[in-house]
């Protein structure tokens, strides 16, 4: 038994790989491209581990993935990778076609092949695992009910709009073809590994350096958040019980708008790592020009998971937040290894050269 897990150098493929070894000897086959996004350090702890095979490269890389498929025949295909930074998607969107919607289709493809021809016990028991977000359902208003499974697909970003495309496709491979597959639609998830360019690493990392915190607009647009490995448990849940076919809402119940977050944060690190002049890391808040297109709320219901699956967040966002930030308090040496000089053009690019 294997897992063909897709991204799991990114931040929640590598805790899932971390996670999984943790609790199981069942290996793991790990293909990952190794963009700006994905750091092989994540997975140092797991360097000559014999349950885990690493290897570079592109989910698009039809050969590649068929020759993985044949030798490790795994029993199923977790699909991670992704490029995933909505203002990423904003200054260059052609990436996030190329590996979420074409790459998906390629590894989709690859994927059918290998699953057809495998004997009838082994055809049925396949899994193929799209983790997807909650983002491709839109925006909210402020008395809107959160999204369900049934809502409809309204994405606003380019990065929403090719994760839609790819749900749209495993979706389609299930009707069309009979694959076996599980999508799950999660909120925003923070927690290790989290690369600086979102917004809870990046206002940790900033307000350590002495660098502004750039809230965007108003601060008070909402996001529903969860502490990565609950939804790393989600999605083993829905590996071992979802229906094939089906669609899973994950998110904690975590509603809150950016600028309490930002608060929250400046809060945590005022008691953990106070300032040298003693004043509060909120000074440092700054208000800079809102993202265009900017969806103002997320909200996930949850119910469909922890109804079917008996699925439940075991972290609040207050502990969450809290190990998240004693997380990145601990590892300044990660933090310094992934602020390459890609990362800086990056910080020029989208907050100018004050930032930088
Ligand atoms: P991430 O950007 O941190 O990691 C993505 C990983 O995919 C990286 O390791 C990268 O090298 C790899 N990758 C990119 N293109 C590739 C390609 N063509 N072939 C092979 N590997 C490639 O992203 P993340 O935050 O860990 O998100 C993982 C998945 O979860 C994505 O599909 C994302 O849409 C989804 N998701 C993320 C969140 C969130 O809050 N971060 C919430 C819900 C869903
Ligand atoms: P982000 O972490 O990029 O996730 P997403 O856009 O996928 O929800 O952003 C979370 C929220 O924080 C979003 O409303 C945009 C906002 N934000 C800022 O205000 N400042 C920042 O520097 C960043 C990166 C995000």
């Amino acid at each position: 038994m294997t897992l063909l897990v897709t991204g799991g150098a990114g931040f929640i493929g590598s805790n899932f790989v971390l996670d999984w070894l943790a609790q199981s000897d069942e290996p793991i086959v790990n293909l990952d491209k190794l963009t700006y996004a994905g750091n092989r350090e994540n997975l140092a702890s797991l360097q000559g581990d014999p349950r885990h095979h690493f290897v570079q490269g592109d989910i698009g890389d039809r050969a590649l993935v068929d020759r993985l498929l044949a030798q490790h025949r795994p029993r199923a295909v977790l699909h991670f990778a992704a490029e995933s930074h909505v203002d990423r998607s904003i200054h260059g969107p052609e990436d996030f076609i190329q590996t979420n919607v074409v790459g998906s289709f390629r590894l989709l493809e690859a994927v059918r092949a290998y699953w057809s021809a495998l004997p009838d016990a082994e055809r049925a028991a396949f899994r193929f695992l799209h983790v997807s977000t909650d983002e491709v359902y839109g925006t909210l208003g402020p008395n809107d009910p959160p999204f369900a499974e049934t809502n409809r697909y309204e994405p606003n970003s380019p990065y929403s709009a090719s994760k839609a495309a790819s749900d749209h496709l495993v979706r389609a491979w299930h009707h069309t073809y009979g694959l076996p597959v599980l999508t799950t639609n999660c909120s925003n998830n923070y927690g290790p590994y989290h690369f600086p360019e979102k917004l809870i690493p990046l206002m940790i990392v900033n307000a350590l350096a002495g660098k502004p915190l750039p809230v965007y607009g108003d601060g008070q647009q909402v996001r529903d958040w969860l502490y990565v490995r609950d939804h790393c448990s989600a999605i083993r849940r829905v590996l071992e019980a979802g229906q094939p076919g089906q669609t899973y809402n994950i998110g904690g119940w975590n509603e809150k708008p950016n600028l309490e977050i930002v608060h929250t944060i400046c809060a945590l690190l005022d008691e953990l790592r106070p300032r040298v002049d003693g004043r509060s890391y909120r000074e440092q808040i700054t208000h800079v020009p809102d993202r265009p297109g900017h969806d103002r709320r997320y909200a996930i219901d949850a119910r469909k998971i922890e109804r079917e699956l008996g699925w439940k967040p075991a972290e609040t966002f207050e502990t969450g937040i809290r190990k998240t930030v004693q997380w990145y308090l601990d590892h300044p040496d990660w933090v310094q290894r992934v602020q390459s000089g890609a990362y800086r053009e990056w910080v020029h690019k989208q907050y100018g050269a004050a930032a930088a």
